[in-house]
């Protein structure tokens, strides 16, 4: 049996990808900074702790790769990536996002595309997961939800967003699978969607009127600060300036090709997680 090295364990992704490998015959350790993870083997290993993440990683076969994006994200992610090439791993799983771009306007996007590039160029069996927007990300929005309302500078653009737990299931199939090797999938929903369209899905779900408010970037910025750090609400302004531009609507097959199952709709999130969104 194949041993995959989950990280960001408790994490959104990492969390639902434990028993999705599980489900399909894989071993599982998760790493995780000292919490333990229920029905799996964790291990404790700070992605800063490159003798503890070496630790980790001895006789697994595979690896995912998750961490928050953070100003050390990159670097980290590099260490860890040759680290793993050192202990040998026959195939590292990296989880990126969509439109990566070395030149991007986007901090985060830049961020992953560095790593991506590492990882390319260092020998290891790899592949890349570019998801869109994460439907679960909504979640963050759940105070001014239970108010009946959400809002973010995105106008009336629209977003291919992606259930997690099809991020999930697809790495799922990448880990478990052969043809992979070298390959870039980018992870999106089954359409693209507006947040007024979003706000709709989660008003049938919850049978509560929820609206969406288009909010001028340094609105939406002046409600995070003192919640996040100044380069997260950076991070996020442009992050929507990208969504705002129509850059993120792609709708991508990868998430049906890879596990056998349609991508998730915006309807079957909103119903699955209602109970975040009550009044
Ligand atoms: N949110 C989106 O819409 C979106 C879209 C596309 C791509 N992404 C990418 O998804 C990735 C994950 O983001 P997320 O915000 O959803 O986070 P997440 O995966 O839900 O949580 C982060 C995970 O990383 C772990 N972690 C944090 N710091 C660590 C460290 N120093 N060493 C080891 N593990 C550490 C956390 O573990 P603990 O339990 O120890 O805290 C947690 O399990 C980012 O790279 C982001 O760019 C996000």
């Amino acid at each position: 049996m194949n041993t995959v090295l989950v990280t960001g364990a408790t994490g959104t992704v990492g969390s639902a990808l434990i028993p999705a490998l599980q489900a399909r015959g894989a071993a599982v350790r998760a790493m995780t900074r000292g919490r333990s993870v229920d029905g799996a083997e964790t291990v404790v290993a700070d992605l800063q702790d490159p003798a503890a993440v070496a630790s980790a990683l001895k006789g697994v076969d595979a690896v995912f790769l998750n961490s928050p994006s953070a100003p050390d994200a990159a670097e980290l992610q590099i260490q860890f990536a040759n680290l793993a090439r050192d202990a040998g791993v026959s195939r590292f799983v990296l989880l990126s996002q969509y439109a990566a771009r070395a030149d991007s306007p986007v901090r985060f996007l830049r961020w992953h595309a560095e790593v991506e590039a590492h990882v390319e160029k260092i020998g290891l069996d790899y592949t890349v997961l570019r998801p869109n927007l994460y439907l679960q990300a909504l979640r963050s929005f759940s105070a001014t939800i239970a108010q009946g309302f959400f809002a973010a500078p995105i106008g009336d653009a629209a977003v291919s967003a992606i259930d997690t737990r099809d991020i999930s299931d697809a790495a799922a199939a990448v880990l478990t699978s052969g043809g992979h090797t070298g390959r870039t999938y980018t992870l999106t929903g089954p359409r693209a969607v507006t947040h007024s369209q979003i706000a709709e899905a989660l008003s049938a779900a919850t049978g509560r009127d929820i609206a969406f408010h288009d909010a001028p970037a340094e609105q939406f910025a002046a409600a995070l600060t003192g919640f996040l750090p100044p380069w997260q609400v950076e991070g996020l302004i442009e992050d929507y300036a990208h969504y705002a531009r129509g850059e993120a609507a792609e709708v991508h097959t990868a998430v049906a090709d890879l596990t056998g199952h349609p991508a998730r709709d915006v309807t079957d999130f909103a119903r699955d997680y209602a109970a975040d969104f009550a009044a």
